[in-house]
């Protein structure tokens, strides 16, 4: 069997139908619910191959949309014991995840013409961008905020470190029970952005805002397409406002920093946040050329005999084998090789999908590896390692 085939089999395995709704669950044992941007991620794969699969993936997201627009991280569709925490609100959550919804719901209209299913997703559609653009942004300075770590999808990362308070060799156990805690805090707030931002938790983080970029970009074909000239003028203005605005407020020194609070207090810990603008192309070629010269291709910071590390082995807090702090996870792969395709990286490209299979080859689909020895850690048959079937136009 080719990777490739083992990839679309173990999707087809961790495929879910729960009163009508049809989802992939990320991992049967360790993850056994429904995540935002890993179901785009499995639309994504599937779209040419079993669209309907995809498209009833992201039927199934959307139908749980909340009424002021936001689109939920989680959605607990079976009771369960396992990974089943309380984020908030009751069978799903008050936290929501990178927006990857529009760019999976174009990706599906590019294979399959499908009109019609762009026409059904839309309003849900342009309800979440507007909730993120207006809700998490009460200053209108077009950089939308997250609430807690989780919304990154970066849960364990020693980005935030800094504001949640915790030290950098903070055990796994101990940083989601402060991650809950939070959620705790948010709960006095009933869960509104704005104020809970301002109290508790309030990072402009780069990867979610790049993420949302090219998101934008996506809703603003999908309106066009749509002949919905309000939604194509909403998604493409702002698209360029929070370009403008992470150029102006989270650039510095040739890389783009996450920023926290008020006063854009910068978070400097190296981690592949630094990369994932290249997604989107807000680096100019020049910056781009430089940024994987002296970084991606480091062996010293990011590049490590078996992947991009996801923080700097400069860091002290490292870990090759840590959650979210140092080893090689799939999708931040799958978003570098994306970026490096946009600006013609093709080699490098090239060595990210070759270093992504033979990981999955000789570790099988977990959720995480060591970059130093190619181990595999955390979950098992984890879906994230079928993005490689989107990497191998280099
Ligand atoms: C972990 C990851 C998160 C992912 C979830 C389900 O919590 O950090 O990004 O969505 O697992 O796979």
């Amino acid at each position: 069997m080719t990777i490739q085939d083992k990839a679309f089999a173990l999707l087809a395995a961790n495929r879910r139908t729960t009163d009508g709704h049809t989802y992939t669950v990320p991992s049967p044992d360790a993850y056994p619910y429904q995540w935002l941007w890993d179901s785009c991620f499995h639309a994504i794969v599937l779209a040419k191959s079993e669209p309907e699969a995809a498209m009833n993936e992201l039927r199934a997201l959307v139908s749980r949309q909340l009424p002021d627009g936001m689109i939920p991280h989680i959605i607990y569709w079976v009771q369960g014991d396992v990974h089943r925490y309380d984020w908030g609100i009751d069978g799903t959550s008050a936290l929501t995840q990178p927006p990857m919804l529009a760019y999976a719901v174009w990706e599906m209209y590019k294979k399959t013409n499908d009109e019609a299913f762009l026409a059904e997703l839309y309003p849900a559609l342009l309800r979440y961008y507007e909730y993120l653009i207006s809700k998490r942004d009460p200053r209108d300075h077009h950089l939308v905020g997250i609430i807690n770590p989780d919304e990154s999808g970066e849960d364990n990362s020693p980005r935030f470190d800094r504001v949640l308070h915790v030290p950098e060799d903070i055990s796994q156990k101990d940083h989601l029970a402060r991650r809950l805690e939070l959620v705790d805090a948010n709960r006095t707030c009933n869960f509104d952005a704005e104020s809970c931002m301002n109290k508790h938790f309030w990072v402009k983080d780069v990867p979610f805002n790049a993420i949302l970029v090219e998101n934008l970009r996506a809703l603003a074909r999908i309106a066009e397409r749509l002949d919905e000239k309000g939604g194509e003028h909403f998604a493409s203005l702002n698209a360029d406002l929070v370009t403008e605005a992470m150029r102006e407020r989270l650039f510095t020194d040739g890389v783009f920093w996450s920023t926290a609070g008020f006063d854009y207090e910068p978070l400097r810990v190296a981690t592949w946040a630094h990369f994932a603008p290249l997604f989107a192309g807000l680096y100019s070629p020049e910056e781009a050329r430089a940024l994987v010269d002296t970084q991606l291709l480091n062996e010293d910071t990011f590049w490590a005999p078996h992947g991009v590390r996801t923080v700097s082995r400069h860091e002290r807090s490292y870990r090759p084998d840590g959650f979210w702090r140092g080893s090689v996870w799939m999708a931040p792969h799958w978003f570098i090789y994306r970026g490096l395709m946009r600006y013609g990286f093709t080699e490098e490209a090239k060595h990210i999908s070759e270093r992504s299979v033979a990981l999955l080859e000789s570790a099988g689909f977990r959720e995480y590896f060591d970059p130093e020895t190619g181990e595999g850690y955390g979950a098992h048959n984890f879906t994230w390692g079928a993005l490689v079937t989107d990497m191998m136009d280099a």
